[in-house]
């Protein structure tokens, strides 16, 4: 059947696109478009109606069809035509209009939204622009600025404010046909809007525009894309309708083939491949309504709240009331902190507290589908939770842990079922971060399996599977990096000249900043803790320790690998560095310099022969599910793809 079908409504034709899964623009529905243009231009109804069906209207070109050469018609033509058609489009808009989408309801005539659609030019997150008009007539349409931070942010926005810009000529809550049927009549009887490629572009003086674009794309770093769609939208406030089309198309097509937008496709479908697996195909997992969670710290009030905020119950369980109490006010301040932001309702605030209960013994666990440990890092102690967990929780709960690093095969024998025993690595804060490492175990049921990639699913989170081993894909790949940057320590590097590679090269923060940030105590605990299991011949630096030693661990005491003055800014820090030499020295190691491109190298490099090593041992199936880590757990520049695109690139 085709992907586009006509169908007349009185005097009304009804062109629908049905490409599931979101009626991406493919070279089918491009096809489809252009013979129900035609039909209808040689029919010639009183207007037409451009509807989708299943979960959204056109939610863009197809971005499959980017790694080939496109075939015709191509959509910038196909979207001319129709805005020069001779009867009235009218495009019915529900679910999400983006990118293509969004371009081609602008070459409608009006538009009209469902009251819970989204509109917006999202090209910029594929290291793209829009490539089919929509810089050049969106700026025809509604206030340029606005029309410039849809085009450079990429955030779309809803059908109400879509509404207050001008974007939707109406917005309706009714059935979304019926609607759009009477606006067809209502347009059919009206002089048509002045086609917007021929409408002249409103001014906008060098200032004004050059202090909104420097505030917009102030976030891109080393991203081009967002500089390369404001320039476009400037040029389209700059030169007639018809020109700004062959410039913004000619950017479009440089930026398709540039590397920025191939690692940011790949990363785009990355996240929607991980988390996939045969094993769980066809089973269906436990229920996860009901969630207890052991620990009240910092990661467990995390998790509590991300389970609230995504309309489960939670049950709290702490060592005593004291630290019972202080769990729930993390939790309380966590919740109170979304109502502030405005990103919910006190209604729904009050709603998800009452979903919330804490208590000082296990016995509140008994009615509870899946329980998540987040105590203490130490196997004896996860050892006694689980035993406890056992005798309160009802047989077919499933029982999860919240380690970054232990074994989770060894937490699993520790009970008599270990198939209900599964890993769930949250990275904090557990509310915001959106990965979530889910560490399989030799024995873990299927349906359990399935269990916690429904709970990743129910919070919102990407969910990564990883083999069980110290440090599981993204700590493992982190302190092998962190090593590294020791090592060039003594090598010859300062922190500072490390973490300024590591910014430049995109990430948010270098890896010296980041410790200082997290508290040096965190990392000098875990390395007494494993001291015994060390080799004696692995190379070990003790600058973090002699730090550590003298009470400094970071930004909580002012000192760390820097100095915190008031402001909080970083300063360098001359006793750390002294002792960097003075261990170089005892180390009898003759200290070179580093270009940042040096630093990097090895840094990278340490990631990419970890990530190697993580492959053949099967810890992660697939580089996917090292990149969307790397990327969602430390910030390894998006539009770099990952560690392990980056290798095979
Ligand atoms: N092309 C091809 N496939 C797409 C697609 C697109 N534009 N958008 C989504 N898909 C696929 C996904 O890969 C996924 O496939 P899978 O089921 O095989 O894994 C499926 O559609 C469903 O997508 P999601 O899992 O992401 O579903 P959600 O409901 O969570 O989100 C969405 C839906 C908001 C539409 C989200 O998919 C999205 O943001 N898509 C990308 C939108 C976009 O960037 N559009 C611009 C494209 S570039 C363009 O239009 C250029 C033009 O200017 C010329």
């Amino acid at each position: 059947m085709s992907v586009v079908t006509t169908q007349m409504h009185g005097d009304i034709a009804v062109v629908t696109i049905d490409n599931p899964p979101v009626n991406a623009a493919s070279q089918a529905v491009r096809q489809g478009l252009l013979a129900a243009l035609q039909a209808t231009e040689k029919s010639q109804p009183a207007a037409v109606v451009l509807i989708c069906s299943g979960r959204s209207f056109v939610a863009g070109a197809d971005i499959r069809e980017f790694d080939k050469p496109f075939l015709e018609p191509m959509l910038p033509d196909l979207l001319n035509a129709i805005e020069a058609a001779t009867r009235p489009w009218i495009a019915a808009i529900h679910g999400t209009a983006l990118g293509g989408g969004c371009e081609l309801a602008l070459a409608c005539s009006h538009r009209l939204g469902l009251s819970t659609a989204k509109i917006g030019l999202p090209e910029v997150n594929l290291g793209l622009i829009p490539g089919a008009g929509g810089t050049v007539r969106l700026p025809r349409l509604i206030d340029p600025l606005e029309a410039a931070r849809l085009a450079v942010t990429g955030k779309p926005i809803g059908a109400a404010e879509a509404h207050k810009l001008g974007l939707f000529d109406a917005v309706t809550e009714d059935d979304l046909l019926t609607a759009a049927l009477t606006m067809a009549r209502d347009a059919a009887s009206q002089p048509r809007p002045k086609p917007l490629l021929s409408r002249e572009a409103p001014a906008v003086a060098a200032e004004t525009w050059n202090t909104a674009i420097a505030k917009l794309t102030s976030k891109a770093r080393g991203q081009h894309s967002p500089h390369e769609a404001a320039a476009s939208v400037r040029d389209a406030l700059d030169h007639d309708g018809i020109t700004a089309l062959g410039l913004e198309r000619e950017r479009f097509m440089r930026l398709k083939g540039s590397s920025q937008s191939a690692a940011l496709r790949y990363i785009f479908f990355a996240e929607r491949t991980v988390g996939k697996t045969p094993r769980t195909k066809g089973i269906t997992p436990r229920p996860t309504a009901n969630i207890g969670v052991v620990g009240g710290g910092t990661m467990g009030a995390g998790i509590a709240a991300a389970a609230l905020l995504a309309g489960l119950t939670v049950h709290m369980v702490e060592r005593d009331l004291d630290a019972a109490n202080a769990g729930a006010a993390r939790v309380e301040g966590i919740i109170g902190g979304s109502l502030k932001r405005g990103l919910i309702s006190q209604t729904r605030h009050d709603t998800l507290l009452q979903n919330f209960t804490t208590a000082s013994t296990y016995a509140s666990l008994a009615t509870a589908d899946l329980v998540i440990e987040a105590v203490f890092e130490d196997m004896d102690v996860k050892k006694q939770v689980f035993a406890a967990l056992e005798a309160a929780c009802k047989p077919e709960a499933v029982l999860a842990t919240n380690t970054s690093y232990l074994d989770v095969n060894e937490i699993a024998a520790s009970v008599k079922d270990p198939s209900r025993v599964v890993g769930l690595h949250f990275f904090s804060p557990a509310h915001i971060m959106k990965l979530l490492e889910i560490v399989v175990p030799e024995t873990v049921a299927d349906d359990v399996l399935a269990t916690a990639l429904q709970l990743a699913k129910s919070l919102g989170k990407l969910p990564v599977l990883a083999g069980v081993c110290d440090g599981f894909i993204a700590n493992r790949i982190m302190s092998s990096y962190r090593r590294e940057a020791d090592y060039l320590l003594e090598d010859g590097a300062l922190p500072h000249e490390v973490d300024t590679a590591m910014r430049d090269f995109g990430m948010p923060m270098g890896i010296f900043e980041m410790q200082d940030l997290a508290g040096l105590d965190i990392g000098w605990a875990a390395r007494k803790r494993r001291a015994t299991a060390r080799p004696a011949s692995e190379r070990y630096v003790d600058i973090p320790d002699r730090i550590c030693e003298q009470g400094n661990f970071g930004r909580k005491t002012g000192r760390g690998w820097y100095l915190y003055g008031e402001d909080g800014t970083p300063q360098r820090n001359p006793e750390v560095e002294a002792l960097i030499l003075a261990e170089s020295a005892r180390k009898n190691i003759t200290r070179q310099s580093f270009g940042a491109e040096a630093i990097m190298a090895r840094i990278l490099g340490c990631m990419q022969s970890e990530g190697a090593a993580i492959l053949t041992e099967g810890i992660a199936a697939s580089r996917e599910d090292i990149d969307v880590t790397m990327v969602n757990a430390f910030g390894f520049p998006r539009w770099k793809g990952g560690p392990m695109f980056l290798r095979d690139a």
